[in-house]
């Protein structure tokens, strides 16, 4: 399965919005529509995220008509700013746009389509290695027999392919251990249920679905072996922003003395921002928690908050889970060495 797929000028999006009830493929051509997609999370996933924008800015740069360099420069500064501004918490995503930047600036008008193109595919096959390879790190930690919790969907969806906190349960099945998982629903918009729970029955892992307030019961009863997560951005000294409510379980498997292990590629490590404090956090739409799918489930103006992310300081992280290596306390000296050797 490809959650997104380079088809000679346009990009294919499996929509995930649509899923479980249906696997409906959107073919995008324009950037503008790309843009679309990543604030509607109809791709979404910080590795998902960052190599999506990249192909947008390939569809941006085609239409571009341009007489100079510097006038292909501006125009496409345009497309990369629309891009940014699509969600704010994935550093994947300004990274990968980054990366596009640097390569139109030091290549000829005459080649700059091409290299973008190259660039953006270059971008999709390093995730796929990245995913793999810290899959195979990650599978270390994981014993035949474990019980896994994670949260939100950091699978084969959130990525090109494989995933992360769920790419380490495949390597560690692939491996020969077996292991069983249980899927947090991921309020409000249900990307542990609809998502990660429908990616792993797809792929033969037995799965247990709970509801987010449930995560304290199991973990206080010895149900659950280690919990492991994904990234939007992790800060200098190893806060991690993750989906909203990875906090809380946190706090509940330090508790419980559980391992909390997140895993993200190297290109969720963000050693621009000190601490997690630092990582802006996207506020979505109230009526993703006064809604659930069109029926309205609050009274009608009631104030809400909906932050999609919160920071888990370092302290509660047993380990970070990279592509080139496992990361442990102190965290602030580690993943600096870490990012010299990238
Ligand atoms: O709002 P989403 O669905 O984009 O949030 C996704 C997450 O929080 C994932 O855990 C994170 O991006 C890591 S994906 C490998």
């Amino acid at each position: 399965m490809r959650t997104l797929q380079w088809l000679d000028g346009r990009l294919r999006l499996l929509d995930q919005t649509r899923l479980p009830g249906e696997e409906v493929y959107l073919d995008l051509q324009s950037y503008s529509d790309l843009a679309s997609a990543i604030k509607e999370l109809k791709v979404r996933g910080a590795p998902a995220i960052g190599v999506a924008a990249a192909y947008g800015v390939v569809l941006g740069a085609a239409k571009i008509r341009a007489r100079t360099k510097g006038d292909f420069v501006v125009q496409l500064e345009v497309v990369l700013q629309t891009l940014a501004s699509t969600r704010p918490t994935a550093v994947n995503l300004f990274w990968a746009l980054d990366r596009m930047r640097r390569v139109a600036e030091k290549s000829k008008l005459s080649e700059v389509r091409d290299a973008l193109l190259a660039e953006a595919q270059r971008l999709e096959a390093e995730d796929v290695q990245a995913n793999h390879r810290l899959g195979e790190a990650g599978a270390e930690l994981i014993e035949d027999g474990f019980t896994v919790l994670t949260h939100c969907n950091a699978g084969a969806l959130a990525t090109v392919e494989h995933g992360t906190a769920l790419g380490v349960l495949r390597s560690a099945r692939e491996k020969g251990k077996q292991v069983q998982v249980y899927a947090s629903e991921t309020r409000p918009l249900l990307q542990g249920a609809r998502l990660t729970a429908w990616e792993l029955i797809r792929d033969g892992f037995p799965v247990t679905l709970i509801t987010d307030n449930m995560a304290g019961h199991f973990l206080s009863r010895g149900a659950i072996d280690c919990v492991i997560v994904g990234a939007d951005r992790v800060a200098a000294n190893g806060d991690v922003a993750n989906k909203i409510g990875t906090y809380s379980l946190a706090v509940l498997a330090m508790e419980n003395g559980v391992p909390f292990y997140v895993a993200a590629p190297t290109s969720t490590i963000d050693l621009s921002l000190p601490s997690g404090a630092h990582i802006p956090i996207e506020e979505r739409a109230p009526d993703e928690v006064t809604q659930f799918r069109g029926v309205t489930v609050a009274p009608v103006g009631v104030k809400v908050a909906n932050p999609a992310f919160d920071v888990t300081p370092h302290q509660y992280i047993s380990a970070i889970i990279t592509e080139k290596g496992v990361v442990r306390e102190p965290y602030g000296d580690r993943l600096k060495k870490l990012m010299e050797e990238a």
